[in-house]
This record gives structure tokens, C-alpha cells and sequence, in this order.
């Protein structure tokens, strides 16, 4: 039985009826570009999240673009982040025209170690960009309190972790704004490209953040600011308001299979293959990705094996921000950022969406134990 990565269409089952229905209200209407439902999501997003304002934008991209447009960014500034993350963390910085200044990371959760990001703090520093990568929260105590201590702004990127939880707080609770994404593949997904900039509490900053989603104007024909098309569609408001109810559900579900993966799993040896850890405390990690580290420079092996076996997987992320080629102008070498390096050359993620089978997880950790038992290492001679 085939178990792939990811299987959108058990979840689109449960929400098509509403959201053909409110297709056909919306043509009716002629209403596609922020109406009602941008709105209403926009209300529902900031009581989800518990971040006081929601502006919905057109990806998760865009959300952290806005984010350092609203902190007016710009060129000769310097934003820390952490270089294994997603291309766009990275993009948005050097879109602004300002210096991305990657740190390494921590190599239990993958996220931004402070202390990293201590030591690379300097005059220039305008803001600081943790991820929560994976669907764990960073440590945002600690990085709230060093950026505090400096007066530098903190742009959390929740595109993988709106719903986390940890400290307390949720994702969109720490930093002043935060980037969420609702790309198809996030546990709360679109039909298509969309997201939101949740501001923490600061309401000027939230209107700015409006403004400069439909190119600083406010009112109409008048720009105050040089900002963007960032406008989220009527359409994937509605899509994402039909789903948010279900959210809850759906991270419990991943957690629920990240546990079975966890017992199942527990006879593999460290050295071999190390499963994700909750090391929040209070915390909720809502595993957008399952992210195992596969030791002993086995990656390959092991992925060749499921996928003679039809598991799903996939490397997130192969060649971190450091490394890009885009990036060779900020000089960093192999070796700069050790943690991160490892990291890119062991991560594997597994299937982990919630409405796996009992008999699909048991056939994904039936493969795993086999390659780990070197049972496939026999069958494949
Ligand atoms: C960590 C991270 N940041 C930013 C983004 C960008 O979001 P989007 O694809 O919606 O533009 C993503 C999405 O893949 C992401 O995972």
C-alpha cells in the first residue's frame, strides 16, 4: 500500500460543499479581492492566533515581506535569521535590499539558537527573524529577551507553526509581527497561494500594514509609502474560513501520529535514526513535519529504501541559505554554520498528515524498522 506524503483529498471532503456554495455566492456577487471574508477571516485569524491584529496577504511570502516593509527596512540594514529555513525567510531580507545575517541553529529543535544570535547582533542589526520550523516554536523567551535588551523588533515566520504553542503563548504572541503561510501544504491550507501578517498588539502598525498591502494608499490614489499588491482573494478567505474550524482537530491528529511514530519506532537506536523531540516547555508542537534525522550518513540509502517501499518523504531542506548560490556574496564558507550543515545533510520528513490510516502508519514504520533491522540491505542484494 503506498503511503505518500501528504493526501489533500480526505481533508478538501469535509469543507467542498461549503466552499462550492460560497464559489457560487461570491460570482454572484462579483466580490473577489478583500471583501467579507477577508475581513471575517482577518477577525478569526487574530482570535485563533491571539495576536490582536490579522492582515490577510497573498502568501506567506508576501506576510514577511510586509512585516519588514511596516519596520521600514532597507538598505545597509541587517536582519538576523536562522540559514535553515525555507528560501523565503532568506528572500524577503535581500528583497528590501538589506543583509541577511544567517545563524546556526539548534540541533535538537532546528531552530535559532539565541546565543547565535546574540553574538550576531550588531549596530546595524534592525530586526531579528526566528522560524519556527517544522511546527515547534523557536525559544522566544530567550530571543525576546535579547532583542528587547536592544530595542531590535522580532518578525516571527509562523508560516509552518500558526497554532504552536509553547511558554504560554502561541505563535504571534512574541514577536511585534508574524508571518503566517497557508500554502496547500501547511496544516491550514488554501486552494492556492495566500497568508497573513499577524501584528501583535500595535495598532498603528497594523494600519500600516493594510496601507502598504495595496501600495500605501490610503484613501484611494493617495500612497504614503512605496508598498506592494499583497491582497489576499475573497476566495481563499472563504476556503480558509471553511477550514479553520477543523485546525484544532488536524494538529491533534498529527500529534496523535507523531506519538504512534514514536512508540512504534522506539526499538531503532539513537545512533541510527533520531525522531523529533518537544523540548517546549508548555509547549505544542503541531508537526507540519515529521523531521527525523537519519545518522551515520545513511540519508540516501534510506531514502532509496522507502521509496522502493512507497513512502512519501522528503528533505527539508537539502541546501541550507547559506549555501545558496544567490547568496555567495555574503561569503560565507562550508563550515560557517556547522549545526545547520549536519542538519541539511540528515533531515528526512515522513509522512505525518492527520488523516492517515492506522494501516498506512503501520506500513511506513513496518518499512523504517526494516531498513534499520537491515532487512533491506539483504533484500536489496
Ligand atoms: C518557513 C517558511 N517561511 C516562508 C514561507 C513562504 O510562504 P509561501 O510559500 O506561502 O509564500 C514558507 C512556505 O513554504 C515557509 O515554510
Amino acid at each position: 500500500m503506498p503511503v505518500p506524503m501528504l493526501d489533500l483529498v480526505a481533508q478538501n471532503v469535509v469543507v467542498k460543499q461549503k466552499v462550492v456554495d460560497g464559489l457560487s455566492g461570491l460570482i454572484d456577487r462579483c466580490s473577489f479581492v478583500l471583501g467579507e471574508n477577508v475581513k471575517g477571516l482577518e477577525t478569526e485569524l487574530a482570535d485563533y492566533s491571539g495576536a490582536k491584529y490579522a492582515v490577510g496577504m497573498s502568501s506567506g511570502t508576501d506576510a514577511l515581506l510586509v512585516a519588514l516593509m511596516a519596520l521600514n527596512i532597507s538598505h545597509g540594514d541587517e536582519v538576523i535569521l536562522p540559514s535553515f529555513t525555507f528560501f523565503a525567510t532568506g528572500g524577503v531580507v535581500a528583497r528590501m535590499g538589506a543583509k541577511p545575517v544567517f545563524v546556526d541553529i539548534d540541533p535538537v529543535t532546528f531552530n535559532a539558537a539565541p546565543k547565535s544570535i546574540e553574538a550576531a547582533i550588531t549596530p546595524r542589526t534592525k530586526a531579528i527573524m526566528p522560524v519556527h520550523l517544522f511546527g515547534q516554536l523557536a525559544d522566544m523567551p530567550k530571543i525576546m529577551e535579547i532583542a528587547n535588551s536592544k530595542g531590535i523588533p522580532v518578525i516571527e515566520d509562523a508560516c509552518q507553526s500558526l497554532g504552536a504553542r509553547g511558554w504560554g503563548k502561541s505563535a504571534g504572541q512574541f514577536g511585534q509581527l508574524t508571518g503566517c503561510s497557508f500554502y496547500p501544504t501547511k496544516n491550514l491550507g488554501a486552494f492556492g497561494d495566500a497568508g497573513a501578517t499577524l501584528v501583535r498588539d500595535d495598532e498603528a502598525l497594523a494600519q500600516k500594514t493594510r496601507r502598504l498591502r495595496v501600495h500605501g494608499m490610503e484613501p484611494v490614489y493617495v500612497h504614503h509609502e512605496v508598498g506592494m499588491n499583497g491582497r489576499l482573494d475573497e476566495f481563499q478567505a472563504l476556503v480558509l474560513r471553511a477550514k479553520l474550524p477543523f485546525l484544532e482537530g488536524w494538529h491533534e491528529g498529527r500529534r496523535k501520529n507523531a506519538r504512534w511514530y514514536h512508540q512504534r519506532l522506539q526499538s531503532i537506536s539513537r545512533d541510527d535514526l533520531q525522531l523529533p523531540l518537544e523540548v517546549v516547555p508548555d509547549g505544542r508542537h503541531i508537526y507540519n513535519q515529521f523531521t527525523v534525522r537519519v545518522k551515520r550518513g545513511r540519508r540516501d540509502e534510506f531514502q532509496a529504501h522507502l521509496k522502493a517501499r512507497g513512502i512519501g518523504n522528503s528533505v527539508f531542506y537539502p541546501i541550507s541559505l547559506h549555501q545558496q548560490p544567490c547568496f555567495e556574496y555574503l561569503g560565507y564558507k562550508k563550515g560557517s554554520l556547522p549545526e545547520t550543515e549536519l542538519a541539511s545533510e540528515e533531515v528526512l520528513s515522513l509522512p505525518v498528515y492527520p488523516e492517515m490510516t492506522e494501516a498506512q502508519l503501520e506500513e511506513a514504520a513496518r518499512a523504517i524498522l526494516d531498513f534499520f533491522a537491515g532487512d533491506s540491505r539483504l533484500q536489496n542484494l
